[in-house]
């Protein structure tokens, strides 16, 4: 368990699924997520399988994100390698519920499974991609340390229009 002022990271139990279903289709929500196809129950269940069957492998990590105060499951990150060689990581996350959107909730997660990524699993660099229409997300990176190194140009159909990328990576010097 990863613990910040506000917030822990713990594994994700098959309990979790029935906190997960009552956000994780919400439009309001879904229109950050890369992945845009509305997800069953069912589909969550094996998604959380996945987890601990990549973290088993050493592939991958996926951290529950628990506000301390109401012990209550507001959304998850994931951490790939993506190069065991170059010590490559990949970043997504996701606070779900839209009650705990800018709160600094978002920023404290990250700081906490950067630190995790770097000083525990050892990992050289980390990278991670966003809508460029996501100002959000892009300062929550910003303010973790992350520095936008590229875009891809309408690399998303999204809405009903294409939408760019942006690219931003850390490195372990950095941190
Ligand atoms: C994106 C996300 C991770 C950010 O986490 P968060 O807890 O909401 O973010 P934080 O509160 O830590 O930081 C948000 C920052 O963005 C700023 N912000 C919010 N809306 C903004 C806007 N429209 N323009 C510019 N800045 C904005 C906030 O003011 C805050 O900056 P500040 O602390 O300097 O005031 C979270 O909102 C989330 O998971 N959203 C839904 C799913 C998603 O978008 N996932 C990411 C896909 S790349």
């Amino acid at each position: 368990m990863l613990e910040g002022p506000n917030v822990i990271l713990r594994g994700l139990e098959l309990d979790d699924v029935d906190e997960l279903m009552k956000h994780w289709n919400e439009p309001e929500h879904r229109k950050f997520i890369l992945n845009k196809t509305p997800q069953s129950r069912e589909e969550e269940i094996e998604w959380i399988k996945h987890g601990w069957q990549i973290r088993s492998e050493g592939k991958g990590y996926i951290f529950a994100i628990v506000f301390k105060e109401k012990n209550l499951y507001i959304g998850h990150l994931q951490l790939d390698i993506k190069d065991q060689i170059s010590k490559r990581g990949s970043l997504g996350i996701a606070i779900f519920n839209k009650d705990y959107w800018n709160k600094g909730l978002g920023t404290e997660s990250m700081k906490l499974i950067v630190e995790y990524a770097f000083s525990t699993l050892n990992l050289h660099s980390l990278e991670l991609e966003l809508y460029s229409n996501h100002p959000q997300a892009k300062r929550c990176y910003e303010k973790v340390g992350f520095k936008e190194v590229g875009r891809l140009r309408e690399a998303y159909f999204n809405n009903g229009q294409y939408v760019g990328t942006i690219i931003m990576d850390l490195l372990k010097s950095e941190w």
